[in-house]
C-alpha cells in the first residue's frame, strides 16, 4: 500500500517536473512573438556595431515551444514569456504603436538593442509594461521624443536609450526637462541609467534612487550645477557627464561616499570649478579618469598623483604644465591622453621607465616637447597608439618605433625629426602620419606591403625614390598624402585602378613626370585628387568622368596641353576645380545643360593659354555660385561653418579620420581667368553669380565697359580687372560693394571720375594708376565733373572733408576676407591651423571614446 502510495508520489511529481521544465508558453504569447516577427526584416547591417550578430528570430518556428526560442525566457512556474533579449538580432523596420509585442504584459526584461528601427518612435506603450527591471532600446535608431509614461516603469532597474551620435548637435532622441525629472524621482529602484546624447537640456534634481551604481548622461545639454548627492551615492561605479559644458562641477572637499565604489569617472568638457580637492586621494578604486577640456591649469593637482592605480587618464585639451616625466609614477597607465597641454621637458624618462609595460596609448600631442625621443627604450613593448605630433621633437624617429610589433596609429607630424624611415616590425599599421618633418631616403618596403593602413600621410618632407607601383598594395588605403617630397617617376597606373577605398590622393609638388596614364575605374570614390606643382604631361585623363563623388581637383602648375575639360561639369559634387598654370588653350565652350558644374565654387584656371570670349554659357551653369548663404554673411560665420564641417567630418569619420575638410568652404567663391588671353566683353551674366568673393580676371585683353551688373554682388571682397584693354567710367553702382577690399583695375584705359564714398574711399592710388583718363581721389588729379555733375565749389567740399581712417571701413564693411583666405589656406595647404586640428582631434576622441565604452559595455 504505502509502496503504490510512494510511486504514485513519484509519479506525480515527475509529471510535474515534466511540465514545468518543458514549460510550454501561451498560444497567444507564441502568436504575439510570431506576429512581431514578422514586422522586420533580416539584415545583418542593422547591427553593424556589434561584434557577433545574430538573427534570432529566424529559429521561432510556430511547431516549437516558444521558450525554447533564440532570445525568449518563460517563467518556470507560470510558462509567461517574462524576458526577450533581441540585442544584435539584424533586425530592421519600423516599429509601431500597435506592435503585438505590447501583449507580452508579463515582461520583465527586454533588450531591442543594436537593431535598426529607423523612423521609429518609442511608444508610450512601453510604460505598460508595469513588470519591466530592464529596459534597452539603446543603439536602434528610435527617434523623437522619449514618452513621459517611460516613469510608470517603476520597478526599473535598467534602463538604457541612446543611439550613436552623428555629430555633436545631431540629437535625434529628447526627453523634455520634465520628463527627465518625473523619471529620476518615480523610478527609485534605478540602478542604471543611460541617456547619451539624448536632448535632456534640464538641470539635474537633487532626489533620484540612491541605488544608482552607473550615470551615463553624456552629450545631454545638461546645465546647472550638478547635485553634491550624486558623488555621495556609495554604490555609484560610472559616472559619464561628458560633453555637457554648461554643466558646472563642483566636487565635495570632504571623502566622497562613492570614493570605493567609483570606477569609471568621465567628465570631458564640463564646467569644472574650483580646485580639485584632497577628497579625491580616496578614489581608490579609480580606472578611468577623464577631465579632458575642462579648463584645468598650472601643475597636475596634488590630489592626482595618489591615483597611482588609474589605467584609463585623459586630461588633454587643458592648460596644464611641468614635466611630464612625472607621469611616469602611474605604474598601471594602458591609456594616457595628454594632448594640447603646456607640458614642456624631454622624452628622456622613457629610456629607464619600467612602468608602462602594459602601456598601449601615448598621445602627448601639441605641448612643448624638446630634444629627440630617446633610443634606448625597451619598456613600452605593447604600444599600438602612439601620438606626439606637433612638438618640438628633433633628432631621428628611434629603431624601438619601428621595432614595436602591435603598433596601429603613429603620428610623429609636425616635428623636426630627421633621417630615414626604418623597415617597420608591425604589420596591423592603420594610419601612419609623418607629415613635416624633414625625413630622408626612400619609402620602406614593409611600410607598402601593411594590410591594414588606411591613411599613410607623408607630405612636406624629403622623401625620395620613385613612386613604385608596389604602391598599390596597399589595398585599404583611404588617404595617401605624399605632397611636398622628392618622388619621382610616373604616376602608378594601378594605383587609380586597383584602390577600392581610395578617397584623398595628394601627389602635389613632387617630381613626377610624364602623362596621367591612367584608368580611373568605374567604382571609385575619390573626392579629393590633387596632383598640383609636378611636370606632368598630356592630357586631362577623360577617365576622370568615373570619379563620380569628386569634389576637389588641383591639376595646377603642371604642363598639361589640353583644351578646357568642360566634361568635368558632369561630376556632380564638383567644388573646387584648379587648373592654374598649365598649357591649357582654346576657347571655353561649355555645355548649356544646366547641370553642368553646378556645385562649383572655385574655379582657377588663370595662367594657361586660354582665348576667345569670356565664356558666358559656362558662368550660367555655376549655379552654387548665384546662391549666398545668408549665415556667413556675418563675421561669425567660421563657427557656423563649424556645424556644418561636423557633418561633413562625421559622414567619413564612420570609415577613419578625415584631415582634409572641403565642406568648410561653403562660403568661399572663387573664379579667377587671369592670365589668358580671353578678349571681348565681361559679360553682364557675371552679376548673376551673386556669391562671390573673388573675381580676377586681370592680365587678358578684355575690352568694352565694366558691366554695371557687377553691383549685384553684394559679398565680392576682391576685385581684379588689371591690365585689360578695359575702357569707359568706373560705373557709380559700384559704390554698393561694401565688401570690398581689394580693387586692381589698373592698368586698363579707364576714363572720368573715380567713385566716391564707402569702400571706394578706402583704396589707394595703385587700384587705380595706369589709366591715364582716370580723375578724382585718391589720383593726383583732380575729378572736374563725376557723373552727377558735381561743381568745382562741391567738390572743393568734398576733398576738404575729413578722409575716413580705411581701417575703420574695413572693419566697418568687410568682414570674410581674412578667415576666408585662411580657410583656403587649410585647403590648399596640408598644414591646417589649430583651431581645426583641435576640431579633428575632439572628434576623433569623442569616437574612440565611445566606441570603447561601448565595448565595455559587452
Ligand atoms: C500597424 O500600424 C501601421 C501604421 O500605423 C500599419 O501599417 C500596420 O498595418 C499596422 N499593423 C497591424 C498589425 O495592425
Ligand atoms: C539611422 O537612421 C538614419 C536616418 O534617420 C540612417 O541614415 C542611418 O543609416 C540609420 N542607422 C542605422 C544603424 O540603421
Ligand atoms: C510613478 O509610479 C507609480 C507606480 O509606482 C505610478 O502609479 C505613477 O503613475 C508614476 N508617476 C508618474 C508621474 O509617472
Ligand atoms: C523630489 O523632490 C520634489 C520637490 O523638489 C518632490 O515633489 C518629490 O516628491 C521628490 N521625490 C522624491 C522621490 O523624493
Ligand atoms: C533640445 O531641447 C530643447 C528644449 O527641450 C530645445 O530648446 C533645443 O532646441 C533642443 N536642442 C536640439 C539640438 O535639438
Ligand atoms: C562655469 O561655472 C562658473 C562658476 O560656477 C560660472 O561662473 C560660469 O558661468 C559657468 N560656465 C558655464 C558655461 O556654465
Ligand atoms: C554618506 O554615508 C554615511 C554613512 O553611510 C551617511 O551617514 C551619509 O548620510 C552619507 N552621505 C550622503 C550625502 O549621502
Ligand atoms: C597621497 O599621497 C601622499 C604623498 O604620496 C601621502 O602622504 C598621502 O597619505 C596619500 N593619501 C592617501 C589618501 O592615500
Ligand atoms: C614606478 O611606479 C612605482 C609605483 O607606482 C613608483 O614608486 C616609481 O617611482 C615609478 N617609477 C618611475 C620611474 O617613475
Ligand atoms: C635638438 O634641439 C635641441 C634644442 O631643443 C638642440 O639643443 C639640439 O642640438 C637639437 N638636436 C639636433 C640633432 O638637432
Ligand atoms: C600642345 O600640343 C600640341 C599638339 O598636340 C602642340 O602642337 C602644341 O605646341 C602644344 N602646346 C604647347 C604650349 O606645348
Amino acid at each position: 500500500m504505502g509502496c503504490v502510495k510512494l510511486l504514485f508520489f513519484m509519479l506525480y511529481t515527475v509529471l510535474c517536473q515534466l511540465a514545468f521544465s518543458s514549460s510550454l508558453c501561451p498560444k497567444d504569447q507564441a502568436l504575439s512573438l510570431l506576429q512581431f516577427k514578422h514586422m522586420f526584416t533580416i539584415n545583418p547591417d542593422a547591427s553593424y556595431d556589434c561584434e557577433f550578430s545574430h538573427p534570432k528570430t529566424r529559429s521561432w518556428k510556430k511547431s516549437m515551444d516558444c521558450c525554447s526560442w533564440n532570445g525568449v525566457h518563460c517563467d518556470k512556474t507560470t510558462g509567461q514569456v517574462i524576458e526577450l533579449d533581441l540585442r544584435c538580432s539584424e533586425l530592421q523596420g519600423k516599429f509601431h504603436s500597435n506592435s503585438s509585442l505590447f501583449q507580452l504584459f508579463n515582461l520583465k526584461r527586454l533588450d531591442l538593442s543594436y537593431n535598426d528601427f529607423t523612423g521609429s518612435l518609442i511608444s508610450p506603450k512601453f510604460g505598460e509594461f508595469s513588470s519591466l527591471t530592464h529596459l534597452d532600446l539603446s543603439h536602434s535608431n528610435f527617434t523623437g521624443l522619449i514618452p513621459s509614461e517611460i516613469s510608470h516603469l517603476s520597478k526599473l532597474h535598467v534602463l538604457c536609450i541612446w543611439n550613436p551620435s552623428g555629430g555633436l548637435y545631431d540629437l535625434s532622441l529628447s526627453l523634455g526637462p520634465y520628463n527627465f525629472e518625473l523619471l529620476l524621482q518615480n523610478l527609485t529602484q534605478l540602478r542604471e541609467l543611460a541617456l547619451y546624447g539624448v536632448n535632456i537640456s534640464s538641470t539635474i534634481p537633487s532626489n533620484f534612487s540612491s541605488h544608482l551604481t552607473t550615470l551615463e548622461l553624456s552629450d545631454t545639454h545638461l546645465h546647472g550645477v550638478l547635485p553634491e548627492r550624486i558623488f555621495h551615492l556609495s554604490n555609484l561605479k560610472t559616472l559619464d557627464l561628458s560633453y555637457n559644458h554648461k554643466l558646472t562641477v563642483r566636487f565635495p572637499i570632504t571623502k566622497w561616499n562613492s570614493s570605493a565604489s567609483l570606477m569609471y569617472l568621465y567628465l570631458y568638457h564640463v564646467n569644472i570649478t574650483g580646485r580639485i580637492p584632497e577628497s579625491f586621494t580616496h578614489l581608490t578604486s579609480l580606472h578611468d579618469l577623464d577631465m579632458g577640456y575642462s579648463n584645468l591649469s598650472g601643475p597636475i593637482p596634488k590630489s592626482l598623483w595618489n591615483l597611482t592605480h588609474v589605467e584609463w587618464l585623459s586630461l588633454s585639451y587643458n592648460h596644464l604644465e611641468g614635466p611630464i616625466s612625472q607621469f611616469s609614477r602611474f605604474g598601471k597607465l594602458r591609456e594616457l591622453y595628454l594632448g594640447y597641454n603646456n607640458f614642456a621637458g624631454r622624452l628622456e624618462f622613457l629610456s629607464f621607465n619600467r612602468n608602462w609595460t602594459q602601456l598601449e596609448a601615448l598621445y602627448f600631442s601639441s605641448n612643448y616637447l624638446t630634444g629627440p625621443i630617446p633610443t634606448n627604450v625597451s619598456g613600452l613593448q605593447n604600444l599600438l597608439w602612439l601620438e606626439l605630433s606637433s612638438n618640438h621633437l628633433n633628432g631621428t624617429i628611434p629603431s624601438w618605433i619601428f621595432s614595436l610589433s602591435s603598433l596601429t596609429y603613429l603620428d610623429l607630424s609636425d616635428n623636426h625629426l630627421g633621417g630615414k624611415i626604418q623597415e617597420f616590425k608591425s604589420n596591423t599599421l592603420s594610419h601612419v602620419d609623418l607629415r613635416q618633418n624633414q625625413l630622408q631616403g626612400p619609402l620602406p618596403n614593409s611600410l607598402l606591403n601593411q594590410p591594414l593602413l588606411t591613411y599613410l600621410l607623408l607630405s612636406h618632407n624629403n622623401i625620395s625614390g620613385q613612386i613604385a607601383s608596389t604602391i598599390c598594395n596597399l589595398k585599404t588605403l583611404i588617404a595617401l598624402d605624399l605632397g611636398s617630397n622628392n618622388l619621382e617617376g610616373t604616376i602608378p597606373k594601378c594605383l587609380v585602378e586597383m584602390n577600392e577605398y581610395l578617397w584623398n590622393l595628394n601627389l602635389s609638388n613632387n617630381n613626377p613626370s610624364g602623362t596621367i596614364n591612367t584608368n580611373f575605374s568605374l567604382e571609385n570614390y575619390f573626392r579629393v585628387i590633387r596632383l598640383h606643382g609636378n611636370k606632368l604631361t598630356g592630357k586631362v585623363p577623360r577617365s576622370l568622368i568615373n570619379c563620380k563623388s569628386l569634389t576637389l581637383l588641383d591639376l595646377g602648375n603642371n604642363q598639361l596641353n589640353d583644351t578646357f575639360p568642360n566634361w568635368l561639369g558632369n561630376l556632380p559634387d564638383l567644388q573646387i576645380l584648379s587648373l592654374r598654370s598649365n598649357k591649357f588653350h582654346g576657347p571655353i565652350k561649355s555645355s548649356g545643360n544646366t547641370n553642368f558644374f553646378a556645385r562649383l565654387q572655385i574655379l582657377d584656371i588663370s595662367s594657361n593659354g586660354f582665348s576667345g570670349n569670356l565664356p558666358i554659357s559656362l558662368f550660367g551653369n555655376l549655379q552654387a555660385m548665384k546662391k549666398i548663404d545668408e549665415s556667413t554673411r556675418t563675421p561669425e560665420y567660421v563657427s557656423d561653418q563649424f556645424a556644418g564641417y561636423y557633418d561633413y567630418l562625421t559622414t567619413i569619420t564612420t570609415k577613419g579620420q578625415d584631415y582634409d575638410s572641403v565642406r568648410i568652404l561653403d562660403s568661399n567663391m572663387i573664379i579667377n581667368l587671369s592670365k589668358n588671353r580671353f578678349k571681348g566683353h565681361i559679360p553682364n551674366i557675371i552679376g548673376d553669380l551673386v556669391g562671390l568673393r573673388t573675381l580676377n580676371l586681370s592680365h587678358n585683353v578684355l575690352e568694352g565697359h565694366i558691366p554695371a551688373s557687377l553691383q549685384n554682388l553684394s559679398v565680392l571682397e576682391s576685385l581684379d580687372l588689371s591690365s585689360n584693354k578695359i575702357s569707359g567710367e568706373i560705373p557709380q553702382q559700384l559704390v554698393s560693394l561694401t565688401s570690398l577690399e581689394v580693387l586692381n583695375l589698373s592698368h586698363n584705359h579707364l576714363v572720368g571720375c573715380i567713385p566716391k564714398g564707402k569702400q571706394f574711399d578706402t583704396f589707394e592710388n595703385s587700384s587705380y594708376q595706369g589709366n591715364d583718363g582716370l580723375r578724382g581721389l585718391p589720383l593726383s588729379k583732380h575729378c572736374v565733373s563725376d557723373d552727377q555733375a558735381t561743381t568745382p565749389a562741391e567738390l572743393d567740399q568734398e576733398e576738404d572733408s575729413p578722409m575716413i581712417s580705411w581701417q575703420a571701413v574695413l572693419m566697418g564693411y568687410g568682414c570674410g576676407l581674412v578667415i576666408g583666405l585662411s580657410i583656403i589656406y587649410i585647403m590648399l595647404s596640408t598644414q591646417y591651423p589649430i583651431w581645426f586640428l583641435r576640431l579633428v582631434v575632439q572628434l576623433e576622441h569623442r569616437i574612440t571614446t565611445r566606441m570603447k565604452r561601448h565595448k565595455k559595455r559587452y
